[in-house]
């Protein structure tokens, strides 16, 4: 922020300390991250004791979870059990959180912390969610392991905050394709986006290297589509390629994909999967060879790019096939959206096919690239009967966007802001500021990736809205999402590695307006938050932040 957030934060409570002599307010007490809209620090601090209840005003699911959220928080280091009830106000010592539509926005929310008590507003339970978020990177990093520190005391300083996002849409995608990973990773990749008020998780379950989701009809797809023969060993574009010669593969079972969708649900956070076509199919070739324009047999893909083959754009097997896998998705996932893919889809064997010529022909389409827009149509509008929304990477406008189709803007923001001017949704994740599996400092001593440079600093100061739109156009744009591929990328290590800080980076560019983001303010409660990422075990990027290619040439 504009105003030094962190430097003032520890002037003033250095200056309320006086008043108070037997709690010490941690250093730490205001680096937050992202920085909330305005925060007022008030005189003394407030210590949560035996006598402390979390009273909320209309207890449901919703914000019994929330509730919940900041009791584990104190019961984490203090061993206290705060109970969590309905009621209309709170005494002495307690917190009261409350659904309060004079809140502006779905998922803002004030926080009042008085040395008395804690009040909370929030017009939705996500933003009593992120008002405990805030609570919780106020609190000492102890509150983060799960163990009892005798004698500890968990005081919080007196302050006023008003919060809201700049964004609805706040995501970070992963790819568990070209290498997954553990259930347990998987939910501390969520805990780390709610952490920062993040609420979408992206989740790209199907690709050439392998198909990851059960599909019961479809038992093949797991079965076959799931393991490669082997992997390349380093760089794909290194020719001729060496392989590993160890067989790779794994998948998660509905069950397990609905625990990661009830655990992310129980942090706010939406999970969107990705069932990738036409393109980057060839797992489902190789389980149902049927479905290509060529006979096969085809083989998981054991190398990482672009290939051939791709489902047929002619046959109704395929049709068939993508509405049975749909069928299931749609039951598991309970968001509105389904990512489709439709990214990086090569026309040569439709070109070649007579099955795809022939659909070309009767339905009057112009060339391959309307062949792709009527096959994304076509999906769309099954997505649609079955009252979901697609979301498509943006080679989706070629030839034509279906009507009620959601861009992400990969290759730079253009599709976006031709998305948006044609009064379609977009969600920005170009590859200069958002690509997290680019390298984030100089190659050099680096694990190896694909390639790029994209720093925190650079990450950072991605403006989700471009200049060239108009103020109506601009509404079009939901937000900003951070991705994460994974073809260098095969170990839990790694990804944290790679994906923070700079998520933390894509979580304040959703949450802040552009005009009060600082780079060196965030930098500096990133520093603090450090031991809550050591607490949390977090194998995060610790060398040089800045874009020091900017500084060389500026
Ligand atoms: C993409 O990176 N192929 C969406
Ligand atoms: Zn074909």
């Amino acid at each position: 922020m504009k105003t030094n957030l962190l430097i003032t934060a520890i002037i003033m409570i250095f200056i309320s300390s006086c008043n108070v002599t037997n709690v010490t307010i941690p250093e730490n007490a205001m680096a937050i991250i992202p920085a909330p809209l305005s925060m007022t620090i008030q005189k003394g601090n407030f210590l949560f004791s035996e006598k402390c209840r979390i009273v909320v005003s209309a207890l449901d699911d919703d914000t019994k979870v929330a509730a919940e959220t900041l009791a584990l928080l104190i019961k984490n280091p203090t061993g206290m059990e705060i109970p969590v009830i309905e009621g209309t106000k709170a005494g002495r010592g307690s917190v009261f959180m409350t659904l309060d539509t004079a809140v502006k926005t779905n998922e803002g929310y004030t926080l009042r912390i008085t040395p008395k008590k804690i009040i909370v507003r929030a017009r939705t339970a996500a933003g009593l969610f992120y008002a405990v978020q805030t609570i919780r990177q106020l609190l000492p990093p102890d509150v983060e392991k799960e163990s009892v520190i005798e004698g500890i005391q968990l005081s919080l300083p007196a302050c006023d905050i008003v919060d809201e996002p700049a964004f609805t849409y706040r995501g970070m995608h992963l790819d568990v394709c070209r290498h997954m990973f553990p259930v347990e990773e998987i939910k501390k990749y969520i805990d780390m986006l709610a952490m920062h008020k993040m609420n979408t998780f992206h989740w790209h379950l199907t690709d050439d290297q392998g198909w990851r989701i059960e599909i019961k009809k479809l038992p093949e797809l797991t079965k076959t589509g799931a393991y490669r023969k082997e992997t390349v060993v380093g760089h794909a574009r290194n020719k001729p390629n060496i392989f590993d010669g160890e067989a790779y593969g794994g998948f998660y079972t509905q069950e397990q994909i609905r625990e990661i969708i009830d655990y992310a649900g129980s942090k706010f956070i939406t999970v969107i999967p990705e069932i990738e076509m036409p393109g980057h199919s060839l797992a489902a070739l190789a389980s149902y060879p049927d479905i290509a324009c060529t006979k096969g047999p085809f083989e998981v893909g054991t190398t990482w790019g672009v290939f051939s083959d791709v489902l047929c754009a002619g046959k109704e097997e395929t049709f068939t096939f993508i509405q049975d896998v749909l069928t299931e998705v749609i039951d598991l996932f309970p968001g509105k959206y389904i990512h489709i893919g439709g990214d990086e889809c090569p026309k040569i064997r439709w070109e070649k096919c007579p099955l795809c010529q022939k659909r070309i022909k009767d339905e009057g389409l112009a060339d391959e690239n309307e062949l792709q827009s009527y096959f994304i149509r076509r999906i769309e509008s099954f997505v649609t009967s079955k009252g979901k929304k697609i979301i498509g990477w943006d080679e989706i406008l070629e030839g034509g966007l279906a009507p009620e189709a959601t861009v992400m803007s990969w290759r730079g923001t253009e599709g976006g802001i031709a998305a948006a001017r044609q009064k379609h949704d977009v969600i920005m994740t170009p590859t200069s500021f958002a690509y997290l599996d680019y390298y984030q400092t100089e190659p050099a001593g680096q694990p190896l990736a694909i390639g790029g440079y994209v720093p925190l600093e650079k990450v950072y100061s991605f403006n989700p809205l471009p200049e060239e739109l108009t103020a109506e156009e601009r509404k079009y744009i939901l937000g900003v999402q951070g991705n994460v591929w994974t073809e260098y990328i095969s170990t839990p290590e790694h990804l944290e590695y790679m994906a923070f800080p700079r998520a933390f980076a894509i979580a304040e560019t959703g949450w802040i307006p552009d005009r009060l983001k600082d780079f060196d303010d965030f930098l500096a409660r990133l520093e603090v938050l450090k031991t809550r990422y050591e607490a949390l075990n977090l194998n995060y990027f610790k060398g040089e932040y800045r874009d020091t290619r900017k500084t060389a040439n500026p």
